[in-house]
């Protein structure tokens, strides 16, 4: 079976130091990896994970084989691995499949390989590695005991596989934990997507029209660091009471539809398909950016842009410019995939030291646990807690506890108006 297979392996050195970097800003999981070198939890076990390839995946993995697991790694997206973090892993033994720029044969080529290893604990960001095992590789199931997932876009396919009666293992979703969502969703995607358009693109947001579609956990993220650097943030919402928080915030909200003619810059960050389409693109200002950091590079037709095109050219890394046939320019970033990822170095550590922490807490969970009934399960409250007490700690942060007065008030209906 192939060892691994990646771009460049003379990358190693800087992707050793890149990994250093990291680790010294994840206290958290870097205390889980002190733990899991004396206690050996995983060991034996053979962890498939598809998850990007950055430093902070790296740092996590070195956790996960302190703890006596063997991984195979291939990347969640075809533009977000770090080449030398790649080259990195491989020299210090990780079965990892993975490069920057791959074809969609190469990435699911790339999650086959992960799944010849037949892994016994799934960890997974987006669901690709689950659909494939389940609707190709259903051989490879028997050896599976469960599985974590990262991202919103995969626990909403995992809740849909669960619901036709599809899911055939335990997953747990890691991303509804509270110490993921509210800070990888809401300030590692806000910080990094804003660092992606800025890498792409270098222009100045202060008084940009810049369109967030969705006021969800990361679009909210987004619109709040978008109105810091002084744009004028646009929201557009499907759901009535995300609409209604984000004009209480002090925000425009509109339908796409009036956006469109408007935005210097638009972001979308749904989870959804076609959010800004043909019709919107038509009706776009001339040099508007458009980017994505939802999951998949679905949000944006590309084909609608493509159809509408003449001509594009390559103008810096991550960003193409599309003439259309009305001789208007358009302003794609990162090939309308993850910008954060594709066009910077995705989250922060420091955020992604809690979203890791719960994966390898929840993988340990998962592997000293009996093979629980398939289905998609919340993170262990008590994981969740430990995760923010543990960053609470390093952040140097002490806070209150109860009284036992306070205690007991609190657990009592008795006391009411005095
Ligand atoms: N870039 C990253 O690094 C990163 C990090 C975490 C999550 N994600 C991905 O980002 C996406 C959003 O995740 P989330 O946690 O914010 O989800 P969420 O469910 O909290 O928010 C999504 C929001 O989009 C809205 N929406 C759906 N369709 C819409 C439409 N057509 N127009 C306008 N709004 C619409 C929904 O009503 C919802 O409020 C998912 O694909 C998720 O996997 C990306």
């Amino acid at each position: 079976m192939e060892e691994f297979q990646v771009k460049d392996k003379t990358l190693a050195p800087q992707g050793h130091l890149q990994i250093e970097w990291a680790s010294a800003h994840m206290p958290v999981l870097t205390q889980i990896k002190n733990r899991f070198s004396k206690e050996k939890p995983l060991k034996g076990l053979t962890l498939g994970a598809c998850l990007h390839v950055t430093k902070e995946t790296a740092v996590l993995v070195d956790a996960l084989i302190a703890g006596g697991a063997k991984v195979a790694l291939c990347g969640s997206n075809p533009l977000s691995t770090q080449d030398d973090v790649a080259a990195a892993l491989a020299e210090k033994g990780v079965h990892v499949f993975a490069w920057r720029g791959q074809t969609t044969e190469e990435y699911y080529r790339c999650i086959d390989k992960v799944l010849d290893y037949k892994p016994t604990i799934t960890l997974d960001d987006g669901a690709d590695l689950v659909g494939t095992l389940h609707s190709k590789r259903p051989g490879a199931l028997a050896s599976v005991k469960g599985g974590t997932e990262e991202t919103t876009t995969g626990v909403v396919r995992l809740r849909a596989m669960d619901n036709a009666g599809s899911l055939k293992y335990a997953i747990i979703a890691v991303n509804d934990a509270y110490t993921k969502y509210l800070f990888d969703n809401r300030y590692g995607t806000g910080q990094s997507t804003i660092d992606g358009i800025l890498r792409a693109t270098s222009v100045l947001l202060a008084g940009k029209n810049f369109v967030v579609c969705g006021y969800g956990w990361c679009s909210r993220g987004i619109a709040m660091r978008a109105q810091g650097l002084g744009a004028n943030v646009i929201v557009t919402e499907v759901i009535p009471t995300k609409a209604l928080e984000a004009a209480m915030n002090g925000l425009r909200v509109m339908p796409i539809a009036e956006a469109a003619m408007i935005g210097d810059i638009f972001v979308t960050a749904t989870g959804d398909i076609n959010v800004i389409r043909k019709e919107h693109m038509q009706k776009m200002k001339d040099g508007a950016i458009i980017a994505n950091s939802g999951h998949f590079n679905v949000e944006i037709s590309l084909k609608d842009l493509e159809g509408l095109s003449t001509a594009k050219k390559t103008m810096r890394p991550n960003l193409e410019e599309y003439i259309l046939k009305n001789g208007k320019k358009l302003y794609l970033l990162a090939e309308g995939r993850l910008v954060n990822l594709a066009a910077a170095e995705g989250h922060p550590s420091e955020v992604m030291d809690m979203s890791f922490a719960n994966q390898a807490l929840c993988v340990e969970h998962m592997a000293k646990t009996a093979k629980m009934p398939p289905k998609v399960y919340t993170v262990p409250k008590d994981i969740d807690e430990t995760v923010a007490e543990l960053k609470l700690k390093a952040m140097g942060i002490r806070i209150d506890e109860l009284t036992p007065e306070q205690r007991k008030y609190l657990s009592t209906w008795e006391m009411g108006t005095t």
